[in-house]
Formats: structure tokens, sequence, C-alpha cells
């Protein structure tokens, strides 16, 4: 059983489709806390609705970078979990965050990694003129965007797409990405040897 706590800073529809699949049965894990740097965040309310313990930890409150992430990492450890999932979570996590949390993080960002790291990455594909995009789960580590891959999903890039054509796209691969993601990581499916991920068994997508 995997325990987690997801960070999300938004609207939080990767957070519903993990909790969902939690529901059907189909990941053998649990959402112990959905945090928030934004108190406002829409995905705290859609926590609550589901009886998911939901915490905001205003990044606005505190004086500085370290301040915040001495709250958020103390918020973490009290909650308790095996993993810490990012699922729209605007924030960079740093390397002194990570070795003092001591236990893997995973994100998900909506292109093929390493093209289009950082904000906006679907209105950089349209940009660029790539004719595929998709998404990427990943291993999180103090680079941006550019930890160890774990599985990618392409989806293609039309002449009239628009950002949010686009992101619409890719957005419904990243609710079936994340969750058998995570339902492989729960069932111990999932290797990480310096960059070289493996994934026992296929969960669709590119691995
Ligand atoms: C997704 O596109 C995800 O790839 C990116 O932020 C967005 C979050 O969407 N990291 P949501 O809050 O899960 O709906």
């Amino acid at each position: 059983m995997l325990e987690m706590v997801v960070l999300a800073s938004g609207r939080g529809s990767n957070f519903i489709a993990i909790q969902e699949a939690i529901a059907a049965g189909d990941v053998p894990g649990e959402i112990r806390a959905v945090i928030s740097d934004k108190p406002a965040a829409p995905v705290l309310d859609r926590a609550r609705d589901l009886g998911i313990p939901a915490l905001a930890i205003d990044a606005k409150a505190y004086d500085n970078r370290a301040a915040y992430d001495a709250a958020l990492l103390e918020a973490i450890l009290e909650v308790g979990c095996d993993i810490v999932v990012l699922a729209g979570y605007m924030k960079i996590i740093g390397r002194d965050f990570l070795q003092a949390l001591d236990r893997p993080v995973v994100n998900i960002h909506p292109s093929l990694l390493p093209a289009f790291p950082g904000l906006d990455a679907q209105g950089q594909a349209v940009a660029y003129g790539v004719r595929v995009s998709g998404c990427t789960v990943h291993f999180v580590d103090e680079s941006l965007d550019g930890g160890p891959i774990i599985a990618q999903r392409v989806v293609p890039v039309y002449a009239d797409d628009t950002a949010d054509s686009l992101s619409a796209r890719i957005l419904v691969q990243e609710h079936d990405l994340y969750p058998a993601v995570l339902k492989a990581i729960a069932e111990d499916r999932v290797r990480c040897e310096g960059r070289k991920v493996t994934v026992e068994e296929e969960m669709g997508g590119i691995q």
C-alpha cells in the first residue's frame, strides 16, 4: 500500500484522476493528504469534498524560501508517506529539501522531456512547431524537470493547435499515465539506477 502526499498549486485534475484510480481499486495506495502552497487553490476544496485531508501552507506567509520549505517538510513528515506526488505544484524542489525528505518524489510534466521544461510547456511546443508532444512522469531531482524519466505518452500536435487545445489533448493522457505509474511504484515494479528507470510489465505508452 503506497502512502502518498500530493503537492498541488492549482485545479487538481491529476489529483482527482489518481484518487479515482485508488477508489476503483486500480492503485493499491492512499492519498494521506493534499498540501498546497496556495490557500485558494481549487484542489484543496476538491480534496475536502472527497474526504481527504487538505492543508494550505501559504508560501507568501513565510519570510524566505528556507522557512517555507521547513514548514512544508514538517507537514509532510507529520502526515507521513512513502512518496511525494507533485501534481501541478508550481514551486521548484530544492536539493536540501529532497535530502531532508529522504523519500522519492515524482512529478508529471506536460511535454516530452527534455523538450520544453518549465512553464507553459504546451505553449512552448505549439510555438516551436513540433509535430508531437505529450507528457512525462519522472523522479524529481534538484534540476528543473530534469530527473530520471519513468514513462511518457505521445500526442500529435496539429497545425491549428493552441496551447489550450494541446493542453486538453495531453491532459487526457496525463490522467491515465500518472495512476499507471503510481500503480507500478506501489507494486514495486519500478527500479531506478542513475538516470535509467526500468518498469516491469507494460503500462501503456512509452516507458
Ligand atoms: C498538468 O498539466 C501537469 O502536467 C502540470 O500542471 C498541470 C496540473 O494540472 N505539472 P492539474 O492541477 O492536475 O489539473
